[in-house]
């Protein structure tokens, strides 16, 4: 990057810090809908790795027949099984993709889902483990984070940094206040869940989609985000 875009950029960030502190959104949140129009035709069994606070959970609990949200984090599995209460088609536990198979899920698995969690995880280990889990024509729906290392990543980077003060004053529209609990892009506010940051890039994490997942569409997103899409081979 050149000295100039450097300074340009030192003069414009604090800026656009302050616009984000006021208007946070849920970078993860933001791709439910994307989740919700992706999923398989067939709706039995689903796994979310990595389910936070549950709210994915609590909505695919009204698609599927049984909706399984796993968690390393007991304050995530105790706010996801709070989130899901009343849900008896939920189960919330800390298993790991490697230990689940038909005897351990009463339904067939037509869907894995993660978000933001794959680079918590081995991916090469969990995108094998989530292909070999689902039944033919079930799908494999990914949000992720990624580092940036090609001039592309970059630009995905630059447009997300512009639109993510616009996103947040669009979602934040009439202002609601106090209702800021599960921000986490907001400079100085807590995340609710446990973070870490990539050490993967955009092309190390679509190789490895496409080593254990051919035919996977891989996309960079606004958001910092990328989305992961697979359908398993078969009927
Ligand atoms: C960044 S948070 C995202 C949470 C949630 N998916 C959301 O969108 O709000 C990543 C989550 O993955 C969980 N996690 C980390 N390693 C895990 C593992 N090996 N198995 C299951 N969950 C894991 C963390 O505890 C954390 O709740």
């Amino acid at each position: 990057m050149t000295e100039r875009a450097i300074q340009v950029l030192d003069r414009v960030a604090p800026a656009l810090d302050r616009i984000n502190d006021r208007f946070p959104w849920s970078h993860n949140d933001h791709f439910h809908p994307w989740i919700l129009a992706n999923l398989p035709a067939r709706r039995r069994g689903a796994i979310e790795l990595g389910c936070g606070q549950g709210d994915l959970l609590a909505q695919l609990a009204g698609e599927f027949r049984q909706v399984h949200g796993t968690d390393t984090s007991a304050q995530m599995r105790a706010d996801a099984r709070v989130r899901c209460a009343g849900l008896d088609n939920v189960v919330v536990d800390d298993a790991q993709l490697r230990d689940l198979g038909p005897e351990t899920e009463p339904e067939p698995l037509d869907l894995v889902t993660m978000i933001a969690a794959l680079h918590h995880v081995d991916a090469d280990e969990t995108l094998a483990e989530a292909a070999r889990l689902l039944s033919p024509g079930g799908r494999l729906l990914v949000v992720g984070l990624a580092l940036s290392a090609t001039p592309r990543d970059y630009l995905w980077e630059g447009i997300s940094a512009a639109t993510n003060p616009v996103i947040g004053i669009a979602k934040n529209l009439p202002p609601r206040r106090g209702d800021l609990r599960r921000s986490e892009t907001a400079g100085g506010r807590p995340d609710p869940f446990p973070v870490t940051d990539p050490t993967m890039t955009f092309d190390q994490v679509a190789e490895a989609a496409h080593r254990h997942l051919p035919g996977a569409h891989f996309r960079h997103r606004l958001g910092f985000r990328y989305t992961l899409a697979w359908t398993k081979p078969g009927r």
